[in-house]
């Protein structure tokens, strides 16, 4: 059978697809893809391919769809199901580096690591201007507990950090063996946090899902992280409360509009950045390539794939 392999995959995946079927890797943009989409069986991508309804209808023979990673707000997972099509993904494979990631940004942000790097390179010797805060004591406070959440909050433990979260799709077991809180409102949350950070997916619930109103609630000197997606942020209303100084400052690793080159979050000190690296190591990314390509090989096969996202959607 035909793979399409439209995004950047570990080359391991790539030995595995191509063991037992043809592999295409290319890089086709959605004018092309809508030309090529009816010759292929499977497609893998990343996040950068969106593989919406146009796409979906003229891929008349795909049978899969990959997505080597976790976040699939790139796909439309609902149609796909509905014409059949399972979409499969690997959510188990950058856990670590994204947990890992955020306490990077968890920990720039207290000790101003950014304008710290940048005024000593350029010869400055700021150390007066450079005080920071310890994150022993201090309350994380979680949107989302998923995977990822959970391993942010056993690292902010090992800091001496509280946790608290607001999650209502997990149970306060979850949370115990960080010796956290569960709590019921997201409002409550926000109240109590020194460092909020998100990890829910993008959905139509989650969208805007911290704006004006939450910046209000946060403490004037709480920080906010996002390695999840971009959208779930507000970001004009971020925009606002930083220069209004509502909260302290944030790290994002996601946008809306990637890459945010006109945005002007990237002109404040307090706001750290980085281009949307969560999953972006050696080890996250053959994990999550190998992971769908096995789901994609799984399904190619007959079999029902492990890791089927639009499960609910699906009509056979
Ligand atoms: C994910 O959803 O797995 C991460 O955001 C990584 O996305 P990427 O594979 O597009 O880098």
């Amino acid at each position: 059978m035909k793979i399409l392999v439209n995004d950047p995959l570990d080359e391991k995946a790539i030995e595995m697809l191509t063991k037992e079927h043809e592999v295409d890797i290319r890089e086709y943009k959605k004018e092309e893809l809508l030309e090529v989409i009816e010759n292929y069986h499977a497609v893998l991508v990343r996040g950068r391919t969106k593989i919406d309804r146009e796409i979906i209808e003229k891929a008349k023979n795909l049978k899969v769809i990959g997505r080597a990673g976790i976040g699939v707000d790139n796909i439309d997972i609902k149609y796909a199901g509905e014409k059949g099509i399972p979409v499969v993904n690997a959510p188990t494979g950058s856990t670590y580096s994204v947990a890992e990631l955020t306490m990077l940004h968890i920990l720039a942000l207290h000790r101003q690591f950014g304008v710290a790097n940048s005024t000593t390179k350029e010869g400055k010797w700021e150390k007066k201007r450079l005080k920071g805060w310890e994150l022993h004591g201090k309350t994380l406070g979680l949107v989302a507990v998923g995977r990822i959440g959970f391993e942010v909050a056993s690292r902010a433990r090992a800091f001496g950090m509280k946790v608290v979260a607001y999650d209502p799709y997990i149970s306060q077991e979850v949370l115990d063996k960080v010796e956290g809180k569960l709590y019921n409102s997201l409002e409550k949350v926000l109240r109590e946090a020194d460092v909020v950070s998100i990890h829910s997916p993008l959905t139509e619930e989650t969208y805007h899902m911290i704006g004006e109103k939450e910046f209000e609630i946060m403490k004037n000197s709480a920080f906010l992280v996002n390695c999840a997606r971009g959208g779930i942020i507000d970001e004009k209303a971020l925009y606002k409360a930083l220069v209004e100084k509502k909260i302290a400052g944030a790290a994002l690793d996601v946008f809306e509009h990637e890459p945010p080159s006109e945005s002007p979050l990237l002109k404040l000190d307090n706001v750290h950045v980085t281009p949307h690296i969560g999953a972006n190591t050696y080890e996250a990314q053959e994990k999550a390539s190998t992971i769908a390509a096995e789901q994609v090989l799984k399904v190619l096969k007959g079999q029902e794939g492990d890791f089927v996202v639009n499960r609910r959607f699906l009509k056979r």
